[in-house]
């Protein structure tokens, strides 16, 4: 038994913010500056796919060019030591970072998914309208994201992870969006303790809530858990 069984950590934007990514809802963040239903919709993509493009495009290359953060690395070290992390984020941060196992339950900007017949691939850095699914040849081909109306990934597994984890924490996420919003209530109903990282308390039912930048806080309480 590693010291990180028993915990299942969700992360947000706020953890790569210090990366240099935006967050979606504070000040100056993503949806402040782009209509949502435009580019993060089956309908925003259905009306002018190259807009959607363009768009995931840039967030895939702003990513490429950023590094994981303290934060990032700390996390890693939590997960080899038994923590399950599951990410609204879209970025590959935790990955590089040295995680393993990430639950992606909002998709990657590094995948690709044919909307005809479902396939998955590893997205080219730039996507275009036209571009032909390797499988079936057909399309149209979309980033690997899931879009507002759609169902989040692997809820299964983070439903059973959620039942018997003994620790739920969220570190910066707005818990606006769900149903990640609502695995605090889910993780507390099954008896697990709940704590919230973020740079100011989101407003959720948290036993507990430590206020801070990510880099600085997360590697803390993270040594706090490993005992170093
Ligand atoms: P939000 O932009 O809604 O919230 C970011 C959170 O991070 C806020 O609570 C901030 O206080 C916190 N934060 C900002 N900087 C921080 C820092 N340096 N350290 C710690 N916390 C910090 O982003 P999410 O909650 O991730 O979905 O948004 C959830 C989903 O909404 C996203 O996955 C995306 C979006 O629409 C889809 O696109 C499907």
């Amino acid at each position: 038994m590693g010291r990180g069984d028993g915990i299942v950590v969700l992360t947000g934007a706020g953890v790569s913010a210090e990366s240099g990514l935006g967050t979606f809802r504070d000040r100056g963040g993503l949806w402040t500056r782009h209509d949502l239903a435009e580019v993060a919709t089956p309908a925003g993509f259905a009306a002018d796919p190259a807009r959607v493009h363009a768009f995931y495009n840039a967030r895939r290359a702003n990513a490429a060019a950023a590094a994981p953060n303290a934060a990032h690395l700390a996390l890693a070290r939590l997960q080899a030591a038994g923590a399950l992390i599951v990410t609204q984020n879209v970025d590959d941060l935790h990955e590089r970072a040295g995680a393993r196992k990430v639950v992606h339950m909002h998709g990657r900007l590094t995948g690709a998914l044919c909307a005809s017949c479902g396939a998955r691939w590893d997205a080219p850095a730039v996507m275009a309208v036209g571009d032909a699914c390797p499988v079936c040849g057909g399309g149209p081909c979309r980033p690997d994201i899931v879009w507002f109306g759609e169902v989040p990934r692997h809820m299964d597994r983070i439903d059973a992870a959620l039942s018997v984890c003994a620790l739920f924490v969220a570190i910066g996420t707005s818990g606006t969006v769900y149903p990640a919003a609502g695995f605090v209530q889910e993780a507390a109903a099954a008896g697990a303790r709940t704590l919230e990282i973020n740079l100011e308390r989101s407003g959720g039912r948290f036993d507990r809530v430590i206020e801070g930048p990510a880099t600085r806080v997360v590697p803390d309480w993270v040594a706090e858990i490993l005992g170093r």
